[in-house]
């Protein structure tokens, strides 16, 4: 069966950057957009132009220097947003406006105070607006994870009708189980007409853990877009994490799925749009935290010294990590003592090592973790061996 591309949607600098906090200037966004190129993602969102000046601006900047990749521009389903999204991406080389609608019955009722027949009306009357001045088009079912399968395929099909090339089926509120948003997927693949012709795209909130897990459940299903952001910076409890998705599909070659990211680049790209948005990325990240191939327990140490892969499902070389850590703490063994020593120059024998590792339990026991200079000085203790 042949593997299939997956489209990596990055939306890092539009949903991630609403994030208050994050705000990033133009220059900083057009530097962050020239990363993510580097990086392979197919689509960068780059703002909401209507939203202000600012984001206008970043768009505009970014539409020029964006070479291969689709720069997408987010729109409501507005005329006054689609025009301005259309003028912001007059520059881009493969410009995408991506414009959509509120589709769940709290959206309806209590958020547009419509109904279900205006909501379609008005979808497609933006889909079509927007095919007037680019070709690609990305219509949002906004909520879409709340929304009943019926109606949400409705509004699919009348939004592929009006010319939309990209279906996006956000849960907005991180709302699914993975096999109900997986069963979403599939029901709008059955019964939308001409779904074959348009891409479907994931686009997952993390509010209860699972954006990850219900983007690989899309996929799975027959989505063939992730929208993402790096760190899975986003919203509440952010958006689904590129890094995961990406290496969750590098992993598992069963999935038959590929994306054209440069994985090696992740771990840079993590630290740097952490440090641009000031936002840090917490300590047992999957994939680009500082622990995420860290081991400090006994058991785990000796594991990974005698063969990486006993506890590492991933080579830290593929993310652009350099090497696995041996942190050394009162849980470690005399395993990774050993091999913390030998990386600074000191061969201990068996009986050496006997002498200076409960040395090293007292010196482990009152710090939180044991430092080259704390083994120099621990190392010396070798000489008391007895002869
Ligand atoms: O989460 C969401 O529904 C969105 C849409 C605007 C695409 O970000
Ligand atoms: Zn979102």
């Amino acid at each position: 069966m042949d593997q299939q591309k997956i489209q990596i949607f990055d939306t890092t600098l539009r949903d991630g950057e609403q994030v208050p906090g994050c705000k990033l200037n133009t220059a900083e966004k057009v530097a962050v957009a020239a990363r993510l190129e580097a990086l392979g993602v197919d689509v960068i969102e780059a703002g909401f132009p209507i939203s202000s000046p600012g984001d206008f601006e970043s768009v505009v900047e970014i539409a020029k220097v964006v070479k291969h990749a689709t720069v997408c521009g987010l729109s409501r389903a507005v005329e006054k947003d689609i025009i301005t999204a259309a003028e912001a991406l007059e520059k881009a080389k493969r410009p995408r406006i991506h414009t959509g609608i509120g589709t769940s019955e709290s959206h309806i009722q209590y958020k547009l105070r419509t109904t279900q027949e205006k909501v379609v009306e008005r979808a497609v009357a933006a889909v079509k607006l927007a095919k007037k001045y680019v070709e690609d088009v990305e219509f949002y079912a906004e909520d879409a994870g709340r929304t009943d399968n019926e109606f949400l395929a409705y509004v699919c099909e009348q939004a592929v009708k009006a010319g939309a090339t990209v279906l996006n089926i956000p849960d907005t509120t991180g709302y699914c189980l993975p096999s109900e948003y997986g069963a979403k997927i599939k029901y709008l693949q059955d019964n939308v007409k001409g779904v074959e012709n348009v891409i479907l795209s994931t686009h997952c909130h993390n509010d209860l853990g699972m954006a990850t897990a219900n983007s690989i459940a899309g996929v799975v299903n027959g989505a063939r877009q992730i929208e993402c952001t790096i760190n899975g910076i986003g919203e509440r409890a952010g958006n689904t994490a590129l890094e995961e998705v990406v290496m969750v599909m590098r992993q598992h070659p069963d999935l038959l799925k590929y994306t054209d990211i440069d994985t090696k680049q992740l771990n840079a790209i993590s630290r740097y749009v952490s440090d641009t948005m000031r936002v840090p990325v917490q300590p047992n990240k999957a994939i680009v935290g500082a622990n995420a191939f860290a081991h400090s327990s006994g058991i785990h140490q000796d594991g990974v010294i005698k063969k990486r892969e006993t506890y590492e499902i991933i080579d830290p070389l593929d993310v652009g990590v350099d090497h696995s850590s041996i942190i050394l703490t009162a849980r470690s063994g005399r395993a990774a003592l050993a091999y913390r020593l030998k990386n600074l120059g000191y061969e201990l024998t068996r009986d050496e090592l006997d002498v200076v590792y409960p040395e090293f339990l007292k010196v482990a026991d009152s710090l939180k973790e044991v430092h080259d200079d704390d083994l120099h000085r621990i190392a010396e203790v070798k000489h008391k061996v007895a002869v």
